[in-house]
């Protein structure tokens, strides 16, 4: 059997749920707080644990060339299924080495993390971090959202603060452009979510 990445833990068995789930939300209310920021022009965009890929598909709607990192096969199904388009490079890769998206010697302009750094514990963050700043083009924007509350069954998360991903992003040249907090869109009220965006020098 082939070893999961650590925290894809609980993905695979309920992909069906979560796929109906993730694509009952909006791009535009998910990533609200943050809009303004977005890069205007066309660029490369990169999506990471992009689940059935609502997020790639809105960034290639806005005319970016995106590339969508999902370890799960079943999610990643999902997702060409629900947004086959030619704009969307689909990669079976994933944190902490990233290491097919390395090999493709791209930079990209926008880099989301959305409800997916809080699965990886603490030397593995240390090691994604400079991994995720060196796809960044200069000026590039990343955005991270934190999920916090409790964890559902099955599945490998960490609560992991913004003032730990502030820090850990400064180390490697990433400045805080936007740090809140909110409720959950999605999920039980006891739920919520830091939204953090950084920028590349
Ligand atoms: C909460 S879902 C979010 C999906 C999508 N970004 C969204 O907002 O709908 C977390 C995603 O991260 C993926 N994931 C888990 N561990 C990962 C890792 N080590 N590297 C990359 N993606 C991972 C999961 O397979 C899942 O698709």
């Amino acid at each position: 059997m082939t070893e999961l990445l650590p925290g894809t833990e609980g993905y695979g068995a309920t992909a069906d749920a979560l796929a109906r789930h993730y694509e009952s939300v909006a791009f535009a209310e998910v990533h609200r707080e943050v809009l303004p920021l977005l890069p205007t022009a066309p660029g490369r965009a990169l999506d990471i644990g992009a689940g059935t890929g609502r997020d790639a598909a809105a960034l290639a709607a806005l005319g970016h060339r995106v590339v969508a990192v999902e370890p799960t096969p079943e999610l990643r199904a999902h997702g060409r299924r629900l947004h086959g388009t030619a704009a969307i490079d689909w990669i079976d890769d994933g944190l902490p080495r990233l290491d097919k998206v390395h090999a493709l010697g791209r930079r990209f302009d926008l880099v989301l993390l959305t409800g997916v750094w809080m699965h990886l514990d603490a030397a593995e963050r240390a090691q994604a971090m400079p991994r995720v700043a060196a796809l960044l083009a200069p000026g590039a924007l990343l955005t991270v959202q934190l999920r916090h509350g409790p964890v559902p069954a099955g599945r490998r998360m960490f609560d992991v603060s913004a003032a730990e991903t502030r820090a850990l992003a400064a180390d490697f040249g990433l400045a805080t452009l936007h740090d809140s907090e909110r409720p959950a869109l999605l999920g039980g009220s006891a739920v919520w979510w830091s939204v953090l965006a950084f920028r590349a020098a």
